[in-house]
């Protein structure tokens, strides 16, 4: 039999079911967990949404009101709200696929540029982008981001790459990229013909002077495709909805992947994509900024914590993630070992985000306060 020899090149386990699976084996011994690890959300769903998805439910129940396959890329309605959202970026509805959410498309866009291809991945970064690229018969080449540099990666003037992945607000480190950063990507993808794959996940927990969006920048539309989800900022983890910008201007990408998508999708649940919609009203956006102070409070109250016990993290206010150095001596890996063992508090070992993350752990903010107050409490122990 034929196996992807990607398999055998990573560990038996993704890191976050590595993390969950350890968790559960914790507790089946009786031990209390906190678990800080994979950034998944406590808040339940906004009211609104919900209803949203209960009348979709309702409809497709009533043979007056049913309807079958939705179109493969998206609700028209969804796409049209969207679009709207992007202002004078203008990105038109048919620039907009809708997606089961933004880890699916970090992978199927791949599918755009064939086998082979040279990526470029910044580290410490998502480890779904060096996955999927090498599941993908790709080159994979990696950015160190450096302490000193606040991780922020740099164009690397004089080499070429096919594809680029960056993230902003970044995972895990939190890092924002400025426009003025944004901008010399944009202006070396063009001069090497590279495309940009924009991760836009954690947009909503970008403050108000930073960007949100890789197309607020002049020339992006030329070598940038965005994934964005409504995952983090709305809750939809369980939903499952996402989108990803394709725009007409960037060759002939956008009309090649509808045509992907008519044969590989039979589009995304009408009831999840009915739920985003009311992301979109006045309501739904004062919902994400209660949801995202929640959320950014939490990584607050972690940071006093690890600031009382002197270990550093990186400031950022933009990310629902707390990226913090581990004591001396300690490997990620021997860290979140030692914590989980010996505190029961699960952090994610940031060398599974790539080498860069050596070093370094990362913090959850997601969980509910009553977790979070008692795992700061626990941080301030640790010897
Ligand atoms: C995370 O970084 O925690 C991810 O969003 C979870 C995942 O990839 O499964």
């Amino acid at each position: 039999m034929k196996y992807n020899d990607a398999f055998s090149l990573f560990k038996k386990d993704y890191v976050f079911a590595r993390l969950k699976k350890k968790a559960e084996e914790m507790k089946s011994l009786g031990k209390e967990i906190i678990d800080l690890g994979v950034g998944d959300l406590s808040l339940p769903l906004f009211k609104n949404a919900v209803e949203e998805m209960v009348k979709a439910a309702k409809s497709l129940g009533d043979k007056k009101t049913f309807t079958g396959y939705p179109p493969s890329e998206g609700l028209l309605s969804l796409r049209k709200k969207i679009s709207e959202s992007y202002g004078n970026a203008n990105i038109g509805e048919d620039e907009i696929f809708i997606s089961d959410g933004a880890k699916s498309d970090i992978g199927d866009l791949l599918e755009l540029f064939g086998k082979g291809i040279s990526v470029l991945i910044p580290t410490p970064s998502y480890p779904v982008y060096t996955e999927a690229s090498v599941f993908a018969g790709n080159k994979v080449t990696f950015l160190p981001c450096l302490k000193e540099d606040d991780f922020i990666p740099r164009p690397p003037f004089g080499k070429v790459y096919d594809v680029i992945y960056l993230c902003s607000p970044n995972n895990p480190t939190g890092a924002v990229l400025s426009a003025k950063v944004l901008s010399e990507w944009i202006n070396y993808a063009i001069s090497v013909k590279a495309v940009i794959l924009f991760d836009g996940a954690y947009c909503d927990f970008s403050e108000e002077n930073e960007p949100k969006s890789i197309y607020e920048i002049k020339n992006a539309k030329y070598c940038a495709m965005e994934i964005r989800s409504f995952s983090k900022g709305f809750g939809f983890t369980g939903v499952r909805c996402g989108y990803s910008v394709i725009p007409k201007t960037l060759g002939d990408y956008n009309r090649l992947w509808k045509r992907r998508l008519s044969f590989r999708s039979n589009g995304v649940s009408v009831i999840s994509q009915k739920g985003a919609e009311a992301y979109f009203s006045d309501e739904g956006q004062r919902e994400v900024a209660t949801r995202i102070k929640y959320y950014k409070n939490n990584a607050e109250i972690i940071k006093i914590a690890l600031k009382k016990k002197n270990l550093w993290y990186n400031n950022s206010c933009s990310s629902p993630y707390v990226f913090a150095k581990t004591p001396d001596g300690f490997t990620s890996e021997e860290f979140c070992d030692f914590a989980m063992e010996k505190y029961g508090i699960i952090v994610t070992p940031c060398n599974t985000f790539g080498e860069g993350g050596e070093g370094f752990f990362r913090i959850s903010s997601f969980p509910e306060r009553q977790k979070i107050l008692r795992a700061a409490d626990v941080i301030e122990t640790i010897k």
